[in-house]
């Protein structure tokens, strides 16, 4: 397995409840490197953009007004199998079906609030990460 990148958000319900510090412990005591981070608000055009995959599902609407509604923390995490090994970390999209000790059965309340992101694959992983950071801004 290879050393790779993968890209995560926590998600506005995340901060508000005021989880950063602990999902980061969370995500740094799992082994993942933190190569780039910032606190950062999503502008509508910037959602939209984001989630363009899901602009024809009946959630899109919701979902970008969700993902603007406050700030959210961007994080380039690094590790062997990056991308696989941090969607186990975060567990199933519904928080009702994650796996115990997952991120989103600790602090998700439901599928449209679900705590933070995980790139599905590595493709996206680079694209999600040059939509959020400059290359100087990881390391
Ligand atoms: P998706 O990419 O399918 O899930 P994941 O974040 O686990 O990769 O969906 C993106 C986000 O869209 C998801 O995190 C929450 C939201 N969403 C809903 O609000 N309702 C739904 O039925 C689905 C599938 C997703």
């Amino acid at each position: 397995m290879a050393t790779n990148r993968t890209f995560t958000m926590l998600k506005p319900d995340a901060v508000e409840k005021g989880h950063i510090g602990a999902i980061l412990e969370k995500i740094s005591a799992s082994g993942f490197r933190i190569v780039a981070l910032k606190l950062t608000h999503m502008t509508t055009a910037d959602a939209q953009e984001f989630y363009a995959v899901h602009s024809e599902r009946p959630f899109y609407g919701e979902l970008v007004e969700y993902m603007t509604r406050g700030p959210i923390v961007a994080a380039v995490l690094e590790k062997e199998n990056a991308v696989e090994d941090f969607r186990t970390l975060i567990g199933a999209t519904n928080p009702a079906d994650a796996a115990e000790g997952t991120i989103r059965k600790l602090y998700a309340a439901s599928i449209g609030e679900n705590a933070v992101h995980g790139s599905d694959s590595d493709e996206n992983a680079a694209i999600e990460s040059a939509f959020h950071f400059a290359g100087r801004e990881m390391f």
